[in-house]
């Protein structure tokens, strides 16, 4: 029988469509959702032809060697407005329980870090007037270093490669099931406890300074190098650690 979640609501990964290869799951997803798509469908993918990450970058994965996963959350309401925030708790939760002894940390706003390099990236695409999010990770399972494009071994990391993507996903179904669902208080208090940056120089578009956490709805407070306080929202910043 699926699991209930309180409220009688059904998890997520269910139903779930897996595609050998396809353009993005999260344009998959999208179209989904328009078409009426249930809370909880899951799309993946063993290779993206067209994978799309935050701030109209690209994507990219070896085939099968990473979890390419985009789910449907709906209704919205204003228990998901930190939802940026719960997704990345969500994937490092799944990650450390994939390979034990793993600790990872949170770059603002959502990047998966281990160490000093990315492990996982999210991307969220939600139409609010129609009443759903896609919610679009990718989580690096057992790309070697030298399969990363030459520009990202330096910054990207991968899991062991002891993980598949089937238990991959699973793991997410559950960890995101827990965390879409948290109250702020304790998103706020988890995310904080994983923030990478507190306390380190970061630079911006418009300025440089050091990263002091980040505000109850979200946004990173910095101390600017001309000792203002910056609220930097994270639709508006490239941010340079
Ligand atoms: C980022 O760090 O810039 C976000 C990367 C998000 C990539 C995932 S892979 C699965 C899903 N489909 C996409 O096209 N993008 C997301």
């Amino acid at each position: 029988m699926e699991a209930l979640l309180r409220g009688g609501r059904k998890g997520l990964g269910t139903p779930h469509r897996h595609y050998r290869s396809t353009d993005s799951t999260n344009t998959r997803a999208r179209e989904l959702a328009a078409a009426g798509a249930t809370h909880g469908t899951v799309v993946t993918a063993d290779e993206q032809t067209a994978g799309r990450g935050r701030q109209g970058r690209s994507w990219t994965a070896p085939a099968g060697k990473a979890l390419l996963y985009s789910a449907i959350l709906r209704p919205l309401d204003r228990r998901h407005l930190l939802l940026p925030l719960a997704v990345p708790l969500a994937v490092c939760e799944g990650a450390e329980e994939l390979e034990s002894g793993l600790e990872c940390r949170i770059k603002w706003p959502n990047d998966v870090w281990v160490g000093e390099s990315k492990l996982a990236g999210v991307l969220i695409e939600a139409k609010p007037q129609d009443g759903w999010a896609v919610i679009g990770v990718g989580l690096n399972l057992a790309i070697l270093p030298h399969e990363f494009p030459s520009e990202l071994r330096e910054k990207a990391t991968s899991l062991s490669g002891d993980a598949s993507p089937e238990q991959a996903r699973h793991a997410l179904d559950r960890s995101l099931d827990r965390w879409v669902e948290a109250d702020a208080g304790a998103i706020l208090a988890a995310w904080r406890s994983r923030d990478a940056l507190k306390g380190r120089g970061v630079s911006w578009n418009e300025g440089t300074g050091v990263a002091e956490g980040i505000s109850d709805a979200g946004d990173l407070l910095v101390l600017s190098a001309s000792g203002e306080r910056v609220v930097l929202g994270a639709g508006e910043v490239h941010l340079r650690v």
